[in-house]
């Protein structure tokens, strides 16, 4: 395992901006618990991402839509207790940014409580004005364009975004936008790889890539879907760096023969008198 020591200067805003400047890749996982988080701290990742993603990996939701601001402040909290090295932001989830008193509210739960360092928000200029808001009121904010999961239903499934010529224009007027409003970051999903390349040409911010090619200025994948917890999940934009679903199933296997056949605990694992 190759760690750079948690000591390492933090990463910052102007940091981020700087490696965008300097064409250097920006690495980002999501993470929703301290266990994993203290992992991250270990690595070399740049950011962190408490994304409302956990409704699937963690709480065993279908989709993103169920996930309360508790529950996000809840596992922004046990992240960002150990992540100091790593920029932490966390989502802001469904319906708790529709205006914007909400969304200070909200964003400031996130930032307060859970200790998140920025907050993401899904959509394009219709949510600008909630955007400049919270980035007058001194928290940073990231976009989220292309495909957003809060708005499944309303995009009818999750599927590539922006093929067609208008889409695309609409894609990149809404980067421009929110990048006027004020957010430092951009995540783009699932788009075609041509488009995440000429929007993170044109704006001055980082985009962050998922499933949006290799023009953008960072990646960012789902932490358990890199490690492979899920071996049936293979999207095409998922690379998988391991492959945990075996190594765990097996674990549990050998645990469960071990404890059948009166192998463990043995004397090894044991006190004596
Ligand atoms: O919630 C999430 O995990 C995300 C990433 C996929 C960017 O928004």
């Amino acid at each position: 395992m190759s760690h750079v020591s948690n000591k390492a200067q933090a990463v910052t805003i102007a940091a981020l901006q700087a490696k965008k400047e300097a064409g250097e890749p920006i690495s980002m996982v999501t993470c929703y618990d301290s266990a994993f988080g203290r992992l991250v701290e270990l690595s070399p990742i740049d950011m962190v991402l408490v994304g409302d993603s956990l409704g699937n990996v963690m709480l065993g939701y279908d989709s993103t839509i169920p996930v309360t601001i508790d529950d996000m402040v809840h596992h922004t909290a046990s992240v960002s207790r150990v992540v100091k090295r790593p920029f932490v932001a966390a989502d802001m989830p469904f319906l708790t940014y529709a205006t914007k008193e909400d969304a200070l509210l909200n964003a400031g739960k996130l930032v307060q409580k859970g200790g998140a360092q920025a907050v993401k928000l899904e959509g394009g200029e219709a949510i600008c004005p909630q955007v400049a808001s919270l980035v007058a009121n001194g928290i940073p904010v990231i976009g989220h364009l292309g495909l957003t999961p809060q708005s499944v239903h309303a995009l009818s499934g999750y599927k590539v975004q922006a093929r067609e010529r208008a889409a695309q224009k609409k894609l990149l007027a809404d980067a421009m936008a929110l990048q006027d409003a004020g957010v430092f970051c951009l995540v783009l999903e699932m788009i075609p790889a041509a488009l995440g390349a000429s929007v993170s040409k044109a704006l001055k911010i980082p985009t962050i890539g998922i499933g949006a090619g290799a023009g953008c200025d960072g990646q960012v994948l789902v932490m358990q879907d890199l490690l492979g917890f899920d071996a049936t999940f293979k999207p095409k934009f998922l690379k998988k760096y391991a492959d945990l679903s075996e190594v765990i199933g097996d674990a549990l296997v050998n645990f469960n023969k071990d404890v059948k056949s009166k192998k463990f605990p043995s004397a090894e694992h044991s006190f004596g008198d």
